[in-house]
């Protein structure tokens, strides 16, 4: 039987007289990859909160890797949320923090995971080679360009292993080619670490990607697991956000179909396929 990583009931979150979320029901299965859609202001960001217990819901109730998350105090948090990892939509790096510094920080805060100094350093240095950044340790993120940043922010997210993966906008604002470098590396994450992922996005190209490409270790690269064309799935569900309800939740190509004008807002349907050198490998169009 499938095992419930998180799972949201009836979950309502008002600030004030603004409802933000409202009853939305959501279960996120091991090995699943859930990608958020929808408007700004729609729920995303607040989703992830909550999913953490950054934030408390009005009403319902959260699970989390089997806890009931809703009423937990702080101090009950801090085991089951360290195996969660996330990368914030501001970033969330610490500018007056090195490479190594940021990348460690969870190692070196959580206590469940307080592990020995040259241990860290071995964990921050593989976690940042596996994003390719293996020689900014000593850097500051302000010298690093926005989409290297990004790349720590994963390092950083995925250092402790975490079961769970969460990633708040992770190509926002980055030109095409870095934005397909980022989602190759997160497809690596879930697919060499068998982590599970919720991904908030405004990229429709995001999801497609999850949806349909693997990771390749003899390449190193994304390929994709099915011809273009067709629909790999690979446990991938879309979810579409409207004013804090879930307008849609399904496959990619449920979701393609989806005759409602909202959601269909966020399909972007792809080109024929490219013929040439390369066949089916090759970048999605940005
Ligand atoms: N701390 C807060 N206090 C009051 N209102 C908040 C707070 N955090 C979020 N909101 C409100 O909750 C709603 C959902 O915000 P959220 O950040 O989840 O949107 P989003 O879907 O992530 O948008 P974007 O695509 O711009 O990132 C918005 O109306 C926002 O103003
Ligand atoms: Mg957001």
């Amino acid at each position: 039987m499938a095992e419930a990583i998180l799972q949201f009931e009836d979950v309502s979150l008002r600030f004030e007289d603004n409802l933000v979320l409202d009853r939305v029901n959501l279960t996120v299965n091991r090995g699943d990859t859930f990608i958020l859609l929808g408007a700004a202001g729609s729920g995303k960001t607040v989703l992830l909160k909550l999913a953490m217990s950054l934030i408390q819901p009005s009403s319902g109730r959260i699970r989390l890797l089997g806890h009931d998350i809703t009423d937990l105090k702080e101090s009950e948090l801090f085991e089951i949320r360290s195996e969660v990892g996330i990368l914030f939509q501001e970033g969330g790096l610490f500018d007056s923090l090195t490479i190594e510094e940021n990348v460690g920080y969870p190692l070196r805060n959580q206590k469940r995971l307080r592990a020995p100094e040259e241990e860290i350093l071995t964990r921050v240095t593989e976690s940042l080679e596996f994003v390719e950044l293996g020689h900014t340790l000593d850097k500051f993120p302000s010298e690093l360009s926005g989409g290297m940043r990004r790349r720590v922010g994963i390092a950083r997210a995925n250092v402790t292993n975490p079961k769970l993966s969460l990633y708040d906008s992770p190509t926002a604002g980055l030109d095409p080619i870095t934005a397909h470098t980022i989602m190759s590396l997160i497809v690596k994450q879930r697919d060499l670490r068998k982590t599970t992922t919720v991904l908030a996005t405004h990229r429709y190209q995001d999801g497609a990607m999850a949806a349909n490409y693997q990771w390749d270790e003899a390449t190193h690269d994304v390929v994709r697991a099915v011809p273009h064309g067709q629909y790999a799935s690979l446990n991938t569900s879309f979810v579409v956000m409207k004013e804090g309800k879930i307008a849609f939740l399904g496959e990619q190509q449920q979701l393609e179909a989806s005759r409602d004008p909202y959601v269909s807002q966020f399909v972007l349907h792809q080109p024929p396929p490219r013929i040439g050198p390369g066949g089916d490998r090759g970048h999605l169009p940005a």
